[in-house]
């Protein structure tokens, strides 16, 4: 039974790749998914997989190398997909320390924990054994002029601290395959949407707020454009990277549906609109008067467009949901999981609210 240590996998796309993997594989597997639990952690995310013999979750943080060292030496790795990360842009610009801690750091612990369990005397390395890291197009940094896309190549050019700390991440991956020749894949994808995402992101957080009638936070003039990528599609394309792809390469991974955030915001009002029975009493609240503009987000991308060539081409991926279903799935999600929307924003939700929307 091959064995995977998935870290993160109590956050939205985590979660999502393991319920992915159990789907796909059934109890061919073993998933043994190490995350720390922070704010973005939800375990609930996971309730239904507790009392499977083949899943183990263990509380730890990917910083605390003897924690990691452990779970190496407890059991035999085949497989490690790196996903645990902290991952808003506004909390890193507001707090870019953690960002570094966790993205840079944490990674690090994750390749020299993976290299000791798994290289040999003569520093080959055993064979199968596999590290994925999860990464993101934005260490490509900002696209300004129409028709130009991101690639494989495409020089690093980070601008916010998230981005920043994941190009330091990427590197650190890329310096162990050459230095090492350790056997690992970077994947860099576009924006991820879909069930179980927290709502301090665009679209989860449009939706909970158009359903209570709140006003809808556009940055700057909303025309800033993003590439949206369901996020089954990206469980899906890590898996395939892991089982097709070629040692030591990176694999860019995109949606081919680039947006501007206020044609999303107006697509989500829409759709809302034709989901809600005509007795249900949100159907009223969700209007396009509550589309709000505030201050634009401290240097703000402009534009992210990805060309998912390479992985088509080499593995045979492609992004098959398309966003006018993905989104409808994304919402029938948030109507049949009110408590779990309910749950996440009791607590600190309010605090983080006030202080990064309170003032714009
Ligand atoms: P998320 O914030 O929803 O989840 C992150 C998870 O990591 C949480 O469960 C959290 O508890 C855990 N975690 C955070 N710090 C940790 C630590 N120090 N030790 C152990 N666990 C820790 O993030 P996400 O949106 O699911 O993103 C997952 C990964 O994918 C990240 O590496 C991110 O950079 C990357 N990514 C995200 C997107 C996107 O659109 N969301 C797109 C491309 C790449
Ligand atoms: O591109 C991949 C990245 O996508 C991932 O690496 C990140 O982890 C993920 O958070 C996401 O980053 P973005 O900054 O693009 O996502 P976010 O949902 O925060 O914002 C999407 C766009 O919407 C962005 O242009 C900012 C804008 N926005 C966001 C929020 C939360 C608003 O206009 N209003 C808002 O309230």
């Amino acid at each position: 039974m091959r064995t995977y240590l998935v870290t993160g996998g109590a956050g939205f796309i985590g979660s999502n790749y393991i319920h992915y993997m159990f789907r796909k594989y059934g109890d061919t597997i073993k998933i043994i998914n190490v995350d720390a639990l922070t704010y973005a952690g939800n375990l609930e995310n996971l309730k239904d997989l507790e009392k499977k013999e083949n899943y183990i979750f263990i509380r730890a943080n990917i910083c605390d190398k003897e924690a990691i060292e452990k779970i190496f030496a407890e059991n035999e790795i085949d497989r490690v997909v790196h996903f645990a990360a902290e991952s808003h842009v506004d909390r890193s610009i507001r707090d870019p320390e953690i960002f570094v801690q966790t993205n840079v750091l944490g990674t690090a612990v994750m390749l020299n924990c993976a290299k000791a369990a798994w290289e040999l005397p003569d520093g080959s390395f055993q064979k199968d054994k596999k590290f994925l890291h999860v990464s993101t197009d934005e260490v490509y940094g900002s696209l300004e002029k129409e028709g130009e896309y991101f690639c494989e190549t495409t020089p690093y050019a980070p601008h916010s601290p998230y981005s920043a700390s994941k190009a330091g991440s990427d590197m650190l991956v890329k310096a162990y395959m050459d230095t090492y020749h350790f056997p690992a894949n970077i994947t860099n994808c576009s924006n991820n949407y879909g069930p179980y995402q927290f709502p301090e992101k665009l679209i989860p957080l449009i939706i909970n707020n158009a359903l209570q009638g709140r006003k809808l936070p556009v940055y700057g003039d909303g025309k800033n454009v993003r590439d949206w990528l369901y996020v089954e599609d990206h469980a899906k394309a890590i898996d395939m990277v892991q089982e097709k792809g070629r040692l030591f390469e990176t694999y860019n991974v995109g949606g081919h549906n680039e947006k501007q955030n206020i044609e999303i915001v107006n697509i989500i009002i829409e759709t809302l609109q034709e989901m809600l029975e005509d007795s249900d009493p949100r159907k009223a609240l969700v209007t396009r008067d509550l589309i709000t503009y505030v201050e634009d987000r401290k240097g703000h991308d402009r534009r992210y467009a990805i060309a998912p060539d390479k992985i088509k081409a080499q593995i045979g991926w492609y992004p098959e949901t398309m966003f006018k279903d993905g989104i409808r799935k994304t919402i029938k999600w948030y109507f049949e999981h009110e408590d779990w929307m309910k749950n996440v924003t009791s607590g600190d939700y309010q605090k983080y609210y006030n202080e990064m929307y309170g003032s714009r």
